[in-house]
């Protein structure tokens, strides 16, 4: 009996993570309806019935990995402890580099919403930690009997940043690479970066683990793959970058392909038809509706 549930449930687990399976990933959990990489937008996304968790990691003062875009608290989205705006002239001072996770989440960076996104829900609510994240999508998807999810981490970091807004590349991959082994779900995770030193360190650390390298340049594929030394699981480009040709030479070496971030209905129907294997939106109902 045991056996055949184990059985089943690799035959499930593979099926949902299985290349062929179109892949709708929740941009920041889903920006354009929660506030962004916060746990109420991934529990959303999961309700929507997203594939794939899209999130970016910054590191705190005290070596903790913490789910934020951006290398500071923004003062587009962010409240100090006393529930003031976070200024303009202050935000490039609150690294999350340079602060605890106790300083990091005394600030509210979800009840002023996000004028760019007027459907996003406005709520208390703050940066979470990678490890919270995975406690929680695990244990709301076990109790609630839901398919497996993949997480879509991004390492941000740039070689300017190194050792003032985050850790060096070799540093940065080994925290993420123990943390999500220590949690259990490196087979569910995507490490993606803009950084090709990043994800040429976690590949050192395990080759088999699975890489996204992400693109806004218009070197194009030959020159991007060159720079990375290796080729990657998924070339993930802007969506505007994207057209049939660069889908067909990605898949003919075997690499897929997954834009970003896309949130017109139309557009997405078109990049489908183009044959990419998955997309990146701030609103994954739209992607659930227009594409499954
Ligand atoms: O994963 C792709 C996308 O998230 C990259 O853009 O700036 O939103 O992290 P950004
Ligand atoms: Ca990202």
């Amino acid at each position: 009996m045991k056996i055949t549930l184990l059985v089943l449930a690799i035959v499930f687990s593979s099926a949902v993570f299985s290349q062929t399976t179109f892949d709708i990933e929740g941009h920041r959990g889903c920006r354009g309806l929660r506030p962004e990489n916060t746990i109420a937008a991934f529990i959303n996304a999961i309700n929507l019935g997203v594939n794939t968790l899209e999130m970016d990691m910054q590191i705190s003062k005290d070596g903790k990995i913490v789910i934020s875009h951006d290398a500071y608290m923004g003062s587009n989205i962010c409240s100090t402890p006393e529930g003031k705006p976070v200024s303009q002239a202050d935000e490039e001072k609150l690294k999350i580099y340079t602060l605890t996770y106790d300083e990091i989440k005394k600030y509210d960076c979800g009840s002023r919403g996000n004028p760019k996104f007027p459907e996003q829900q406005k709520m208390s609510t703050v940066k979470p930690l990678l490890s919270e994240v995975i406690d929680t999508v695990e244990k709301y998807i076990a109790e609630h009997h839901l398919p497996p999810v993949r997480y879509n981490i991004e390492t941000k970091s740039t070689p300017a940043g190194d050792d003032i807004n985050h850790p060096k590349p070799a540093v940065f991959a080994r925290m993420v690479y123990d943390l999500i082994k220590q949690k259990g779900v490196i087979n569910k995770c995507i490490i993606q970066s803009f950084d090709p030193r990043t994800l040429q360190e976690i590949r050192k650390i395990d080759p088999n683990i699975t890489t996204a390298l992400l693109v806004e340049n218009l070197k194009g594929l030959k020159s991007n793959l060159k720079l990375l030394g290796f080729n990657p699981t998924i070339y993930s480009p802007n969506f505007m970058l994207v057209n049939k040709k660069l889908v067909r030479q990605c898949h003919h070496l075997k690499i897929q392909v997954l834009p970003w971030t896309v949130n017109d209905e139309k557009k997405m129907v078109e990049l489908k038809q183009m044959g990419v294997d998955g997309l990146i939106s701030d609103y994954p109902d739209r992607e659930i509706k227009v594409l499954r």
